[in-house]
């Protein structure tokens, strides 16, 4: 077989066999093609797009590249979510420990970021002590003893996906629908769970500006994930503007904290409850038993509101951090992590209504806090990152603070101040309101 044969074959836009595309993935992986030759055959699949056939194989492919994990010590269905990512989205902090209280293992292995801000590990790794590596047993124990446990992911889990991503982010090539797919679902079919939740973003802050493209993405990942024997659904849910009101790292498990004590922003806590509630049904637990889709739903969400509303969830949440050597006493004393020394705010320059605030922007802004990485070997300020004070809709009066931004570097400051400033438009009526959860795959 031909790498140039294969690339010129896509350019032209056929199809490529099973062996084909296995060629190219287990070539490229072993180092015996090149990152140019990648690099063309990823602008050519940009450009052609690659039916539903070569989508599987090629998730298969980069899937069968690593390690596929064995969950099978940990007892009942296990239910894994996952992010298409977004600003402000701290879900897992929360969703994790709310569906554990309810019954739903949760075995999860997540990310860093390479946007914005950091992912789920590097906001755990602000809580002081807490470790995101773990060996397999120990991983496995802690989640048949305390219900949950979060780890980063290895470089053994699909390490194909790794290299091509990391080759897709520096070639113009993330953004088409079979490569996205197959770099989410491989990671997600070799990390062992038995069904999965997606939460696809759609809007300004999202790779999928509208929900039309958000709704192909799911409906592809949840057909691949079906297909490959995991239940799969999927959530199409805003992110025209940040979810929550905190973007940065220990800013943002500090407002998970204040959502698990009942104390949160609506929108965030809202989100949260409908994903616990799905994974309570995908994982039969809690009355969900043999219950149809919609019966099941509704019965998980009220098994998610409960487990938050009589503390269970936030219980769950200091045991999960406890077992991995965290200090649980963050939850009383938000001191206890790292705090910026330095702040600036945002004011509004008129009277009125905030009627839109760019997600993007306020992204941008938070990395300029030192919040998230530019490159992946860049050192992330755990500490820096933007609190919102006023979101869309609000009514505001000339001089109001809308965003607070901390960090510890008064010129990084000044730089994230002046790209936060351009998130927010301000008129005189009311914008129209958005659905935060716009439609559910099952
Ligand atoms: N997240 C991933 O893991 N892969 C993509 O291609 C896009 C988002």
């Amino acid at each position: 077989m031909n790498t140039v044969d294969i690339i010129t074959k896509k350019r032209d836009g056929i199809s490529l066999t099973t062996e084909e595309i296995r060629f190219l993935v287990d070539g490229y992986t072993a180092g015996d093609i090149p990152d140019y030759q990648m690099a063309a055959f990823l602008m050519a699949v940009f450009f052609k797009g690659m039916d539903r056939g070569e989508t599987v194989c090629l998730t298969e492919c980069m899937r069968d590249s690593g390690d596929v994990v064995d969950l099978s010590g940990v007892k009942g269905i296990k239910v894994d979510k996952h992010s298409t990512g977004g600003v402000g989205d701290k879900t897992t902090l929360i969703v994790g420990p709310i569906a554990s209280a309810c019954g739903v293992p949760i075995a999860k292995m997540s990310g860093r970021g390479l946007g914005f801000t950091g992912g789920t590990v590097d906001k755990l790794e602000s809580i002081p002590g807490f470790r995101t590596s773990m060996e397999e047993s120990e991983f496995i124990d802690q989640v048949n003893t305390r219900g949950i446990a979060v780890i980063g992911q290895t470089g053994h889990i699909a390490p194909a996906d790794k290299k091509i991503y990391a080759l897709r982010d520096v070639t113009g090539t993330v953004e088409n629908l079979s490569l996205i797919t197959s770099s989410i679902m491989s990671k997600k079919l070799a990390a062992g769970s038995d069904a999965i939740l997606l939460d696809v973003k759609c809007g300004r802050g999202a790779f999928m500006k509208t929900e039309e493209e958000a709704v192909q993405l799911a409906q592809l990942m949840v057909d691949i994930g079906n297909d490959s024997g995991k239940k799969t659904m999927a959530v199409i849910s805003d992110m025209e503007q940040p979810l929550g009101r905190a973007v940065g790292n220990s800013l943002e498990v500090m407002e998970a904290i204040d959502v698990l004590k009942g104390q949160g922003p609506e929108d965030i806590t809202q989100l949260s409850l409908e994903l616990a509630g799905i994974m309570v049904y995908l994982s039969q637990v809690a009355g969900t038993e043999g219950l149809c889709m919609e019966d099941g739903i509704a019965k998980g969400r009220e098994a998610a509101g409960q487990a938050l509303a009589d503390g269970r969830a936030l219980q769950r949440f200091c045991s999960f951090v406890e077992g991995q050597g965290g200090d649980p006493k963050i939850t009383e004393d938000p001191g206890l992590l790292p705090q910026a020394t330095l702040s600036a705010t945002v004011k509004a320059e008129r009277d009125g209504f905030i009627t839109s605030l760019d997600a993007m922007a306020i992204g941008i802004a938070s990395q300029h806090t030192g919040a998230g990485r530019q490159r992946k070997e860049d050192a992330i300020d755990l500490s820096a990152g933007t609190v919102l004070n006023a979101k869309r809709g609000d009514k505001v009066c000339a001089g109001d603070v809308l965003c607070t931004l901390y960090g510890n570097d008064e010129t990084k400051l000044k730089t994230a101040s002046e790209e936060a400033a351009k998130a927010f438009a301000i008129d005189d009526n009311v914008p129209e309101e958005r659905k935060l959860i716009k439609r559910i795959i099952g």
